[in-house]
């Protein structure tokens, strides 16, 4: 609680941020300034080894590639090398640095084998270390993570599965293999998953000693939708995209993350459970279900304040609806945070919660209102028709309040770092 509240100044005395008007800040990732090594073993799926390289480094991770002899033939180190802005390593013997695999292992925070074959598995699984790549792995300290990929047969092999299985009882973790069509065109499990999954697989490891390890976290996400007919509903603006950056940051944090996420196009992160709903009322129920025992509750969902009062079960036609006088009939839906905030007198969870308020006026009054009716700790406020913030658009401007009228105003920056923000102070409140 000391470093938050010395990050902030008091209720009417909003501090004013260093960064300057419309700055944006480069999207806050859990791979900045990680040193992760990418062992690339001889597999035709090698070519994805790049893009990963190339996307962890966009991503601020410091890639140091090992390219086995046999990696060599199916793509070259200048490739590697051209994405990640570093050397490439490949021979045990080269003495560039002094002894390399151990300066590679011991300062290493993560290391991938992507792809990794069924030899690179047999010699991971017996502790080999007749190349530079499984020197490395044999002293590594940091997580061990493999993608492997070969051919169906291959990987149901007695011996490959012993493998596995031995690496998975020793705490190595496995990203795929997939099912699909491989480079012998036989169809089987045994496909290298995508860059991007291997890439989603890594965050919760890299966050497993954050500041919410081992937290369960509920987020709610995105717009609900009340049915008027079967083709016609109400619902709002909202693309879910800071709920679902706020899903991600906790990911990132170390934490459980269960997901209520309403109708919205954007992906969820993939190393969560996420509860679709459509209504405010599978929202209420789905929310009050996940926060019996959680630690945080970070209510970022548009809910819908007004339900139609009857609903048709059959499309309306317009001369019905001449005949009730245009008009659609609304009744209030449950107050979903003003439910939590009851059982949470009793229950004591969740132990911290966030709500969040847009506005088109007054945004702090109005923000610090809804604080107190709803009983929270924190109410992230934003004027959803300042330039850069509000629905639809990659940025946001927050301002956070919290409970004893303290307040911190970020700066106008990606919705990734407003929930990375966010992430930190309601984790140093739970502490
Ligand atoms: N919220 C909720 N249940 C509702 C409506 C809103 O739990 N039925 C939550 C939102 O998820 C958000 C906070 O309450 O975290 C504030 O939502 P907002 O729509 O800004 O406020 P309202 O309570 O709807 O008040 P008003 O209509 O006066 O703005």
């Amino acid at each position: 609680m000391a470093v938050f509240k010395s990050l902030f100044v008091g209720a009417k005395q909003q501090f004013e941020n260093f960064l300057p008007e419309g700055y944006t800040s480069r999207m806050a990732t859990i791979f900045e300034n990680k040193r992760i090594i990418l062992g690339v073993t001889g597999s035709i799926a090698c070519y994805k080894a790049v893009d990963l390289a190339s996307k962890l480094t966009q991503q601020g991770g410091l890639v140091d590639v090992i390219l086995t002899e046999s990696a060599q033939r199916f793509v070259s180190a200048l490739a590697f090398q051209s994405v990640t802005g570093r050397p490439v390593y490949s021979n045990m013997w080269d003495d560039r640095e002094h002894v390399q695999h151990v300066n590679l292992a011991e300062t290493a925070d993560l290391m991938v084998v992507v792809p990794a074959t069924a030899n690179t598995l047999a010699k991971l699984a017996h502790g080999m270390a007749d190349n530079l790549l499984t020197l490395t792995a044999v002293g590594l300290r940091a997580p061990l993570v493999v993608a492997p990929a070969m051919d169906g047969g291959m990987y149901a092999n007695p011996a490959t599965v012993a493998n596995v299985e031995t690496l998975l009882s020793r705490g190595v973790h496995f990203v795929g293999p997939a099912e699909g069509r491989m480079a012998s065109g036989l169809m089987g499990k045994g496909r290298m998953v995508e860059p991007l999954d291997i890439l989603a697989a890594l965050r919760p490891i890299l966050g497993r000693d954050g500041l919410l390890a081992r937290r369960k976290v509920v987020v709610t996400a995105g717009p609900t939708r009340e049915k008027i007919d079967p083709v016609r509903f109400i619902t709002n603006r909202s693309t879910g995209k800071q709920g679902v950056a706020l899903a991600q940051a906790a990911i990132d944090a170390g934490a459980d993350v269960t997901l209520i996420l309403g109708p919205v196009t954007v992906d969820p992160p993939k190393e969560c459970t996420v509860i679709n709903v459509t209504s405010t009322l599978d929202m209420h129920d789905a929310t009050v279900e996940a926060c019996q025992n959680a630690d945080i509750l970070l209510m970022a969902a548009a809910v819908s304040d007004f339900t139609p009062s009857t609903k048709s079960d059959q499309k309306i036609k317009k001369t019905q609806a001449e005949a009730w006088g245009m008009a659609i009939g609304l009744e209030r839906t449950l107050d979903i945070l003003q439910a939590i905030q009851k059982k949470r007198e009793k229950s004591g969870f969740p132990k911290v919660v966030l709500g969040f308020a847009a506005e088109t006026q007054d945004a702090f009054k109005y923000g610090r209102d809804k604080l107190i009716r709803k009983g929270l700790d924190f109410i992230a406020i934003n004027d959803v028709t300042a330039q850069g913030a509000g629905f639809g658009v990659s940025t946001n401007r927050v301002t956070l309040l919290d409970a004893d009228g303290l307040v911190a105003k970020f700066p106008l920056q990606s919705k990734a770092g407003v929930a990375e923000q966010i992430v930190i102070r309601v984790a140093e409140e739970l502490e």
